[in-house]
């Protein structure tokens, strides 16, 4: 057997696997046997690139290569379905259809998956291209990040069209979900709301290596195409099931109006014990040639209709409203309220998130409400019983307008809901969260220290900052409650550790607004230490790749201010990475410095988002609009006319590619 025969032998093999054991649930191999095979294949794969193949099965491990993602015009649109909450308007909705039709006809009853939405597209049996919703009329390609997801076949068996397109929805299913959340509380992080901004936001992740740690799988319900195998929608998507697709189970057709509404009943209860989530039963006309009959509206198909389930609620009472105050000073509002059992849980409170919602609710203390649970993890409040306020009503709920913490008088800023206690230097709460956010793991990660230590040191005047950390010897704490020798030298020991932690997760350390991770990473790259930082104006910042003006403007004014100038001094006395290493600077060269390039037009070596790094990574600065400052525009084809007669006008130079390229390589 040549090489190329076992590297195929090997594919076929694997996808074979990867569909028993991902789509049918039946496999026939052990986990240990299908990774031999994968490892195998990886391996010859590595040897002889000259067999690369787009779809091959080691494609699922993703890649962490950073990648813009490309937006791809929808060969059909992707409309969305007319939404129902009633019955009275499913009938409304079957009894046009006769009418219009005239003729018998079947209703395929479908669960409404809630995840997102994505369009896949086959071309002689492999998959070519994978792009979100988006507008409808065009979204992202995600291809790379939708190879990873198992239930998604790379590379089709049997008797397909030669091209085609399917939809579906790509889903998270709970058990990750939940999964996935608890590492992020542990981690610190915001947790995802519900499975669905869960999938999507996966699916949006550069890394694609990533999402394929995250688990994602995918139901299909709607193909698309100039040479389907049938006229029904549930035979094709049959047919469909057998060239490798997973296809929902629940799919059932309909011949009267009542046996839709059985469907509608059974689900609505049934539907908890789904291992994914839904949202309601989408109902199809079964017939392509009747679908085309029906037509469609400028949104939505006449042939199709959702039917939402009314999200589980309970009635309770308001006994009070408290107030919490975050790491960022942002005040939530939180309804203390009657215990009352809610989809297989006790609620006592619910957010009320901010001031707008309360007045919305016009809310009084000992109104009975109405909670919610909806998929997201907090309940929320949804409304109010007001004919059970009767004669008594309780005092009108009104936002606080000060810190219930620490006094300071409240702010709101501008377009913003939340408000925010300004006194970010000596509120407690907030001092306390800092400090918790810095020894994070992915900040400086101090191990043997928690919210509950740290909250001790600060009632002990131990600590009042983050840079007082590391004035501490195991002498000041051994003796506290619950510590000894041991676990103080351990503390000690992981804070002088810190101080090797890198310019990069010192940055994120500091906790400055907007500033999470993935933006201190890009700062790190852009500046080669934090004097450089310090110094920076909106228009440097906002020049980097993804800081727009919020996160500029946050910056600029954490810098503003001498308190939080003092700490950063502190820190760099306390010895922690405030600049880039040799080798985070080895590649890089000065040839750009002190130079502001606008990048305009289409270009032929590199892309876009590749000249701005290599701007950044010869010392010079990317800016978005041309100013008197700009230094020249490094201009690719096609550049806007608009453009053209600015530089023109403020008399600035226009580099073309090549010339570009040139300055960089002379010596
Ligand atoms: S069919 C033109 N079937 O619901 C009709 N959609 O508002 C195309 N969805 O964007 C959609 N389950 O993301 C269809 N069984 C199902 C569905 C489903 C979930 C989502 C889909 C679509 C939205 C429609």
């Amino acid at each position: 057997m040549t090489i190329k025969e076992k590297i195929d032998e090997l594919r076929a093999e694997l996808h074979r696997h990867n569909h028993n054991y991902y789509v049918l649930n039946a496999p026939e191999i052990s986990d240990k046997e299908f990774d031999d095979m994968m490892r195998e294949l990886q391996d010859l794969e590595k040897e002889h690139p000259e067999y690369q193949d787009e779809t091959s099965p080691t494609m699922r491990v993703g890649s962490d290569i950073n990648k813009n993602f490309v937006q791809v015009a929808h060969q059909y649109p992707m409309l969305s379905l007319g939404n129902t909450y009633s019955e009275a308007e499913v009938t409304d909705f079957y009894e046009r259809a006769k009418k219009l039709l005239n003729e018998d006809f079947e209703i395929c009853c479908e669960l409404k998956y809630d995840g997102t939405s994505i369009s896949l597209t086959y071309e002689n049996g492999k998959l070519i291209r994978a792009v979100t919703r988006g507008d409808g009329e065009k979204g992202d390609d995600v291809t790379d990040n939708v190879k990873t997801i198992r239930t998604i076949p790379l590379v089709l068996h049997g008797n397909y069209p030669s091209s085609f397109e399917i939809r579906g929805e790509i889903l998270m299913p709970w058990v990750v979900f939940e999964q996935l959340n608890r590492e992020k509380e542990a981690r610190e992080e915001p947790l995802f709301a519900n499975p669905r901004n869960a999938a999507s936001g996966t699916l949006k992740l550069q890394n694609s290596a990533i999402v394929a740690s995250r688990k994602l799988d995918a139901y299909l319900y709607y193909l698309l195409g100039e040479e389907l195998p049938c006229d029904g929608h549930y035979e094709n998507l049959q047919v469909a099931a057998g060239w490798g697709f997973k296809i929902s189970d629940h799919m059932k057709k309909a011949r009267t109006l009542e046996e839709v509404f059985q469907y509608i009943r059974y689900w609505d209860t049934e539907r908890k014990n789904l291992p994914v989530a839904t949202d309601g039963i989408v109902l199809k006309v079964n017939s392509l040639r009747q679908q085309r009959n029906l037509g469609y509206t400028a949104k939505s198909p006449r042939w199709a209709i959702a039917y939402k389930f009314q999200a589980e609620r309970a009635l309770t009472r308001l006994n009070k409203v408290s107030y919490q105050v975050g790491r960022t000073g942002a005040i939530t509002p939180v309804a203390n309220l009657d215990p009352v059992q809610l989809s297989g849980t006790i609620v006592k409170r619910a957010s009320l998130h901010n001031a707008d919602i309360i007045e919305g609710l016009d809310l009084h203390i000992g109104d009975m409400v109405y909670v919610e649970k909806g998929g997201e993890i907090i309940p929320k409040i949804t409304g109010v019983d007001t004919d059970a306020r009767g004669m008594m009503i309780g005092e009108k709920v009104r936002f606080i307008t000060r810190c219930p913490e620490c006094g300071s008088k409240l702010i709101r800023y501008e377009g913003e809901a939340a408000h925010y206690c300004p006194n970010e230097t000596a509120c407690p709460p907030q001092i306390k969260g800092k400090i918790e956010h810095f020894i994070s793991r992915r900040a400086m990660n101090i191990d043997g220290l928690g919210p509950e230590t740290v909250d001790l040191f600060y009632r002990l005047n131990l600590i009042h900052d983050t840079a007082d950390l590391y004035k501490l010897y195991p002498d000041d704490i051994k003796n506290l409650d619950r510590m000894g020798q041991k676990s103080a030298e351990n503390i000690i020991r992981s804070i002088n550790a810190s101080r090797e932690v890198p310019f990069e997760r010192v940055l994120f350390a500091l906790g400055i607004r907007f500033v999470g991770e993935t933006v201190a990473k890009k700062i790190a790259k852009s500046f080669n230490n934090i004097e450089e930082l310090k110094n920076a104006d909106i228009d440097t910042l906002t020049g980097i790749d993804e800081i727009g003006e919020k996160i500029a403007q946050s910056i600029v004014s954490y810098f503003a201010t001498p308190a939080n100038r003092d700490l950063v001094e502190r820190l760099q006395a306390a010895g922690l990475q405030f600049a880039k290493t040799e080798e985070d600077r080895s590649g890089y060269t000065d040839k750009l410095a002190g130079k502001s390039i606008v990048i305009s037009g289409v270009f032929a070596h590199h892309s876009r988002d590749e000249y701005k790094d290599i701007i950044e990574k010869n010392g010079g600065k990317n800016v978005g609009s041309i100013s008197s400052k700009t230094s020249f525009i490094l201009a690719g084809d096609n550049m806007g006319p608009a453009k053209l007669e600015k530089a023109k006008k403020l008399n600035i130079d226009i580099v073309s590619e090549d010339e570009f390229l040139k300055m960089l390589n002379a010596d």
